[in-house]
């Protein structure tokens, strides 16, 4: 959350400053500010809204050209979505600005020392202490770097810290605990980003920066350090992703397009990780075959879309490896003092990698001699970092809040996991492990053959654009696509969804019934585990018996929904455990077309932000 820009090269800094925010407004979109050196002096502006509110306070009122500066799109914490609240912050002589990305806790006692000290402090941000502290420690050490570690080693919570100051025109520097900032290494030029999306389309060669390390850049150089000054060891990648994977491609919303890749994004998923024979070949799984043979028991955490990915999970690893397996909120986990040791795999899943939750989760597991492996789409964050070992998805960015094609990504590594384990453990015959790879090989084909028939399911959505609650009910591997619909719809439609367990119905939910009521019924398949088929069929019937209004998504074939289905939605046939790659593609249309119909913003809803790094 809060996307972080630093530039200093030959360019003019705004130009990539901008560019490279509006690759980031996924990470926040309440307020944008820029800051640029030009001829000695700082410049800066910011404005509360989008982005595009400064880009036209930008014409009114333009900057000094300059070929040093940064920039913020903001989801705001501490201090409500105003221009004073917007970043860049400075110091009272308004030759410092600093951008922030988290929360520094201790921001009180700072901001009450400086007071004392007579500053004058203008926002209600916690951020602005920093710019105050760097001028002072400016004042005393003379290098920016140094002054920077200085006020790392007194702040308390998550933070990265980008920074510039008039007197060393050609440098910028950063700093980073907890939360995200790579760094971009170009020709004469060199950039900061909370992600790399945002100088893509100038170098794909990045640097990883380490928890509690400053950078200091230069346009031919860039020196890390320790936050004691120490020097740090970096670690350069190569950057897959290229810049047009980050564009619209002609799609509305990168959401639409998302939706589209998914047949590709699950495709790309398994590519290389199935050998001639069949069997699984996860290399990236660093953990040792006999250490995965001891393990009694897994933990799955996870938050949002990718949290529903796990309770899928939970039911694909105890079927097919039979060892018990919990699914839990990241948020929640460390909390209740959770039962781990060393026979505990932790499976953290997540789409940025940066999820504050999901990360102090998975450093608690690894606190009490768990071994970690994460599930993640984004190369060189964190997450993977801290983990033992990582499978990740190859999903390519996401850019609209909403997480689509990650999900899908993340049940494929979901199912890939259970079956190395099941491989691994001898659960799994040779054969049996090939048997599913090959129906999930089958899957892309699948999400296509459900892509091409939405237009149904969006018309149905416009019709309900004025209603105010939608229901959801699944069983089994059905349950958590519920909750993954009902989540889409709160997401972008902001109206009341709930998603329920169909059996659960009968001892509340069912009070909720009313005439007329949309009901989404995800219906497991027939042939598979024909009770579960039968139950939910009866659940169907008492609730249109009680006058909702029933949207059925069904396996193709499937005849005994027909009469009671006011809207039939057909899906291809699956192995059920497999169902929710193929299911959850018509509840993302619905709530993608449903939020258009309402005229809501598709990519960035109201209040929300897609990379959360803050607990
Ligand atoms: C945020 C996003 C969700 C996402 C969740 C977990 O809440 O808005 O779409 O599912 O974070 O994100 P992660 O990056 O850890 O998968």
């Amino acid at each position: 959350m809060c996307g972080i820009v630093g530039y200093v090269g030959a360019q003019s800094a705004l130009d990539v400053v901008i560019a490279g925010l509006k690759r980031l407004e996924y990470r926040g979109y309440d307020s944008a500010g820029v800051a640029v050196v030009a001829d000695g002096e700082l410049a800066s502006t910011k404005k509360a809204g989008k982005l595009v509110n400064l880009e036209k306070q930008l014409v009114s009122h333009p900057l000094p050209p300059g070929s040093t500066g940064l920039g913020h799109t903001r989801w705001a914490t501490h201090g409500g979505p105003t221009d004073a609240n917007a970043h860049p912050h400075l110091d009272n002589t308004g030759r410092v600005a600093v951008v922030h990305n988290g929360i520094i806790e201790n921001f009180a006692v700072l901001r009450a020392e400086l007071a004392d000290r007579g500053h004058r402090l203008d926002s209600e941000t916690d951020t602005e202490v920093t710019a105050h502290l760097l001028a002072e420690e400016y004042a005393a050490a003379g290098d920016l770097a140094e002054a920077m570690r200085r006020v790392c080693r007194r702040l308390e919570g998550a933070f990265t810290l980008v920074a510039v100051h008039a007197d060393v025109p050609d440098v910028v520097v950063g700093a980073r605990r907890n939360s995200p900032l790579v760094v971009g290494v170009g020709e004469g030029e060199n950039f900061l980003a909370s992600d790399v999306a945002a100088f893509i389309a100038h170098t794909r060669s990045a640097i990883e920066l380490g928890q509690d390390q400053v950078v200091e850049l230069r346009r031919d150089g860039v020196t890390v350090t320790g936050f004691d000054g120490s020097p740090a060891e970096v670690r350069a990648y190569h950057v897959d992703w290229d810049a047009s994977a980050a564009e619209k491609g002609g799609y509305d919303y990168f959401m639409l397009k998302e939706i589209a890749e998914q047949p590709k994004a699950v495709a790309d998923t398994l590519l290389g990780r199935i050998d001639a024979s069949g069997s699984l070949t996860l290399d990236e799984v660093r953990i040792p075959a006999s250490v995965l043979r001891e393990v009694d028991k897994v933990v799955i955490v996870a938050c949002g879309t990718a949290y529903h990915a796990g309770l899928i999970a939970k039911l694909a690893i105890e079927h097919w490896t039979r060892i018990p397996c919990e699914t839990e909120l990241a948020s929640e986990f460390r909390y209740r003092d959770p039962i781990l040791d060393q026979r505990t795999l932790v499976v953290a899943i997540s789409q940025s990698g940066e999820t504050m939750d999901t990360l102090m989760a998975l450093r608690h597991a690894r606190e009490q001699g768990a071994k970690v492996l994460a599930i993640c789409n984004t190369n060189g964050s964190t997450i993977p970092r801290e983990s033992d070992a990582v499978l990740y998805t190859h999903a390519g960015p996401e850019v609209a809040v909403a997480s689509t094609k990650a999900f899908l990504t993340q049940l494929v590594a979901c199912y890939l996991v259970a079956l190395y384990l099941g491989q691994v453990r001898g659960t799994k015959w040779g054969d049996e492990v090939g048997a599913v790879v090959r129906e999930l090989s089958d899957i892309a084909g699948a999400v296509d053959a459900v892509l091409e028939t939405m237009e149904p399911v969006r018309a149905l959505a416009r019709s309900l654009a004025d209603k105010n609650t939608v229901l959801f009910l699944g069983r089994h591997v059905g349950y958590p696509v519920a909750l993954e619909g009902a989540l889409k719809l709160k997401e972008l439609a902001y109206m009341h969804a709930e998603g329920f367990a169909a059996g659960e119905l009968k001892h509340g939910p069912i009070a909720l019934i009313e005439k007329d009521l949309p009901v989404v019924v995800v219906v497991p398949s027939p042939r598979g585990r024909s009770v579960l088929h039968d139950k939910i069929v009866s659940n169907i019937q008492e609730i249109r018996a009680r006058g909702a209004r029933t949207i059925v998504i069904a396996e193709e074939g499937d005849q005994a929904v027909v009469p009671y289905a006011d809207h039939l939605v057909r899906i291809p046939a699956t192995p059920t455990l497999l169902q929710p790659l193929v299911a959850t593609v018509p509840l993302q249309v619905f709530a993608c077309e449903l939020a258009t119909a309402r005229g809501n913003e598709v990519d960035q809803p109201r209040n929300l932000a897609k990379s959360v790094t803050v607990e």
